[in-house]
């Protein structure tokens, strides 16, 4: 049993916060078993971790990430979409055939998700098996949770980044047979890239995986007109890009999180919402490569469940907090254009990024009973000059903080210390 003691801030419910000032959070073997004004008596004289006047916050979910594309991150952003994977992205990911890059990419990039207060990640990986596992087992040295996808894909890429039909049967179980354990803090998600990468047999065993093994899915959805174009021409009898995922069992017959989502809309929308499928919204990847402006407002009010992804290196950050800015500056745009769609609010937002995009994971997200206790220690003292309230000192962390106000990061119970970036 541990006992924390800080100003405790976490969203229960989508619209507020709940602010709890010198708080307490009690947690046995990794998990919240209450959080309370006052210690009750019951715990009186167990000692008790005193954070003083520092913030208690949930940790940060990314739900849609490469890591093969870490070393991209800040650069090649003049083109969209399917010409920047061309030029860009297939030629850094054909890379990870070699596992010497991959140790040093991938190091790098788990090192960065930690400084960046990221506890949870979904990831795609690559179509290669061996640095596949290297980043599982990155994560897994770490004590940081992870979904890790080794990629599927067979069609419209270059030869390196093109696997058979056995290959993708055989490595996958590998892998599941390794990594899909009950409760494992990483363990795998079945990746078809998208559409036009992967032929229909690939797609058809993509799908057979997730049912056989009741494993979860992730792929990317409506990013960019000229992708949707693309993918009508390729499967002409879907009724739309989600329907195309859908007619391989692949878009909510197990938990399913797509990337973008920025035109969905129609009888999309509403199998997402029927399905529940997930979405990984990408506000700042959405600007880099001019695909649009997600109407996660339009999400939200057909409950369909959203979480936030930096889709690096679309995305050209890793942090949740500024991904959290951008969703609602995203929201604000699209508000200015139709004003039927109200912005988002902080709240809204936070709870997207913890509570929402941490059910992926299990209980994640949110500091109730029961839940991981993933949790981090934020030292806004320099941006707290002048008595701000607990919500304001929250509120200025987002948008004007970073790594260097985190001073303790936590996933299941455990403090998680600084991972190597060489061996
Ligand atoms: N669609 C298919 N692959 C990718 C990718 O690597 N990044 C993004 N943003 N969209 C994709
Ligand atoms: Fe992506």
């Amino acid at each position: 049993m541990q006992i924390y003691k800080a100003h405790i801030l976490f969203t229960r419910e989508r619209t507020q916060f709940e602010v709890i000032p010198n708080g307490y959070i009690a947690v046995d073997d990794g998990k919240i078993t209450g959080v309370y004004n006052q210690l009750p008596a019951s715990l009186a004289g167990q000692p008790v971790t005193d954070f003083g006047d520092k913030l208690l916050i949930p940790a940060m979910n990314d739900i849609h990430v490469h890591a093969p594309q870490y070393r991209n991150l800040g650069i090649a952003m003049d083109l969209e979409l399917l010409p920047w994977l061309d030029n860009y992205t297939f030629p850094e990911e054909s890379k990870y055939s070699d596992t010497a890059y991959a140790e040093r990419m991938y190091r790098r990039f788990v090192h960065d998700l930690w400084l960046n207060g990221t506890m949870r990640t979904a990831a795609f990986a690559t179509i290669h098996f061996d640095s596949t596992r290297l980043l599982m087992d990155l994560f897994k040295e770490a004590g940081m949770g992870a979904r890790i996808g080794k990629v599927d894909m067979n069609r419209n890429c270059p030869k390196a980044l093109t696997e058979t039909i056995e290959e993708a049967v055989a490595n996958n179980e590998a892998l599941i047979a390794e990594y899909a354990k009950p409760n494992a803090l990483v363990s795998p998600i079945i990746t078809p890239r998208f559409v036009p990468s992967c032929s229909p047999e690939l797609l058809t065993v993509c799908g057979e995986l997730a049912h056989k093994y009741n494993l979860p899915v992730q792929s990317h959805l409506s990013e960019n007109r000229n992708e949707i174009a693309w993918v009508q021409q390729l499967e002409p009898e879907s009724h739309h890009y989600g329907d195309a995922y859908n007619r391989y069992g692949l878009f909510g017959d197990t938990p399913t999180v797509m990337a973008h989502c920025v035109w969905t809309d129609g009888e999309e929308l509403a199998m997402m919402r029927d399905k529940q499928v997930m979405i990984a919204h990408c506000p700042s990847s959405n600007f880099n490569l001019a695909s649009g402006l997600a109407p996660v407002r339009r999400f939200l009010n057909e409950g369909i469940p959203v979480g936030l992804g930096s889709d690096i290196s679309g995305g050209n950050h890793l942090s949740i907090f500024r991904t959290m800015v951008y969703a609602i500056q995203t929201s604000k745009i699209r508000y200015c254009q139709d004003k039927s769609l109200p912005f988002l609010t902080l709240p809204e937002i936070f709870w997207i990024a913890t509570k929402s995009g941490g059910r992926l994971f299990g209980k994640v997200g949110s500091f109730e009973q029961g839940y991981e206790f993933d949790a981090l220690v934020i030292n806004d003292h320099e941006l707290n000059h002048d008595n701000y309230n607990l919500l304001h000192r929250l509120e200025r962390f987002i948008y004007l903080g970073d790594d260097r106000h985190i001073e303790h990061r936590f996933c299941r119970g455990r403090e998680i210390a600084e991972p190597k970036i060489t061996k």
